[in-house]
């Protein structure tokens, strides 16, 4: 097989070889940030699940370490690590700082149930607890432990969800080995599909100085029914998560196919909350058209609270902070009507960039970006804007580039929340995109694999916008 190096993103996490799927045990420790993530260290495709790990100092570069829960007759899935500083589980060598990772051991077909590993040396090397599993209710899907420290109730909260019965159970403890079951979450939102990879987050309401209770959970659907990640906003009071909306309501976190399974970094500076997630989707994830590895993980997601028309919603911002540099292309004021191939800049396929454009006034259907060869027939294009006409934001890969599996070439659609300006973020990493629009309160991310070399064209169809301003970082 041919290696596919030109759709490797190079600001996004992959492993240099294999398969990976969601992110695991995210912490911050000693100047270091770690990536624990499901990995197949024997092949390209799912199978032999075990934790991979890599480590960065800004999130941006990675280096990758040895595996570091390999499995055994039991897979290791998906969970998280806690920083025991205090020592309260009595494990490993009590003169060194201690790491705890809770994870599902999963059985094939047979149980799934919560398991301990303890490190004494930052994550590198685990020693599986003698006396696993630490929480098992014999149930064949019972997975995705994440645990926060709650200081109000003086205890560990682990969240953790029956995938088939749309169920989070919330567990404590004193010693994150003996927990008892604290309260369940059941049935609201969407319950089209299975709920995987939950947390539990408390987050700042901007503007105020209240914080509110977010359960983010994952469940991902066929191509046009659900997209990966939901939301509930509410309060927790040590027991009981209480959802602030109808139990009908749904929120979705990103509605983009490529962004799954996200869950926050423990231990981080000053307790501000962000995640990073599996950026690929379980509908084609075999099908990921790139070797020696298949599978990535988004930019890291700084996370609040914003009240809006709709009420609370969460809002989403990268977290290194590309607009600190100069841009490297500018303009404001422009008027488009039409297509304008932004010339001054070369953008060549392999470049990463990020382009932030804000447009003041519009009489167009539709305005955004272009990017693809130029071709007059058959042109490769992938378009993100904004579509008047339906009030939505859009990334539309129909004609992007290679097309893995079917239904892949589809337009990914996310509602226009009101109040805001017309204003998007987007990320563009060789093979993955992130648009974040109108101050990160609409997500999509999605991959595309483009086979040319591409330019970059502002475009006002039906009608001319005023762009109030662009600006280009190319990130080196
Ligand atoms: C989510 C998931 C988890 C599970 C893991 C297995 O993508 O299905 O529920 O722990 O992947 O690799």
């Amino acid at each position: 097989q041919q290696s596919t190096e030109q759709w490797r993103p190079a600001i996004h996490f992959t492993p240099k070889i294999n398969w990976t799927n969601d992110p695991n045990g995210l912490i911050y420790i000693n100047g270091n940030y770690h990536l624990f993530y499901q990995h197949n260290p024997k092949g390209n495709e799912w199978g032999n699940m075990s934790w991979g790990h890599a480590k960065s100092n800004d999130l941006l570069h990675w280096e990758e370490l040895p595996v570091a829960i390999p499995h055994g007759k039991e897979f290791i899935f998906s969970g998280c690590v806690v920083y025991d500083k205090d020592h309260v589980s009595g494990l490993g060598d009590p003169t060194k700082p201690l790491l705890i990772a809770i994870y599902t051991a999963d059985y094939p077909n047979t149980l799934q149930e919560q398991h301990l590993a303890y490190s004494n040396d930052e994550g590198l090397t685990w020693t599986k607890y003698d006396k696993n599993p630490i929480l098992s209710i014999n149930l064949k899907d019972f997975r995705d432990p994440n645990i926060i420290w709650h200081a109000p109730s003086n205890q560990y909260v682990m969240t953790v969800v029956k995938p088939w019965e749309y169920t989070a159970q919330f567990y404590g403890s004193k010693d994150l080995i003996h927990w008892s079951l604290l309260s369940e979450f059941v049935q609201q939102g969407d319950i089209d599909m299975i709920w995987e990879c939950p947390s539990l987050l408390e987050l700042p309401v901007e503007n105020s100085k209240e914080t509110k209770w977010v359960l983010a959970l994952s469940s991902q659907g066929p191509y046009k029914k659900t997209v990966g990640m939901q939301y509930f906003v509410g309060d927790f009071d040590g027991k009981t998560f209480k959802n602030d909306a109808p139990k009908e309501q749904v929120n979705y976190v990103d509605f983009g196919r490529d962004f799954y399974a996200a869950i926050p970094f423990y231990n981080t500076v000053d307790k501000e909350t962000f995640w990073l997630g599996w950026m690929l989707s379980w509908s084609y994830g075999k099908e990921q058209p790139t070797f020696p590895w298949k599978g990535q993980m988004s930019l890291a997601r700084t996370l609040s609270l914003v009240h809006t028309s709709q009420g609370l919603k969460l809002k989403q911002v990268f977290k290194p902070n590309f607009a600190s540099q100069k841009p490297s292309f500018e303009a404001k004021n422009l008027v488009i009507d039409g297509s304008k191939t932004l010339s001054g800049i070369k953008f060549l396929q392999n470049k990463t960039y990020m382009v932030e454009l804000r447009v003041d006034a519009s009489r167009a259907k539709q305005w955004g970006l272009e990017i693809g060869d130029e071709a007059k027939e058959n042109p490769e294009l992938t378009r993100i804007g904004f579509d008047e006409k339906s009030q939505d934001w859009f990334i539309d890969r129909r004609m992007s580039g290679v097309i893995p599996a079917p239904g892949f070439d589809m337009i990914q659609s996310a509602p226009f929340v009101s109040g805001g300006d017309k204003v998007f973020q987007l990320v563009v990493d060789r093979s993955t995109l992130e648009l974040l629009a109108q101050d990160g309160t609409v997500a999509i991310s999605s991959l595309r694999f483009p086979k040319n070399k591409e330019s970059l064209k502002l475009v006002a169809q039906g009608g001319e916008i005023r762009v109030k301003e662009l600006r280009i970082w190319e990130i080196k």
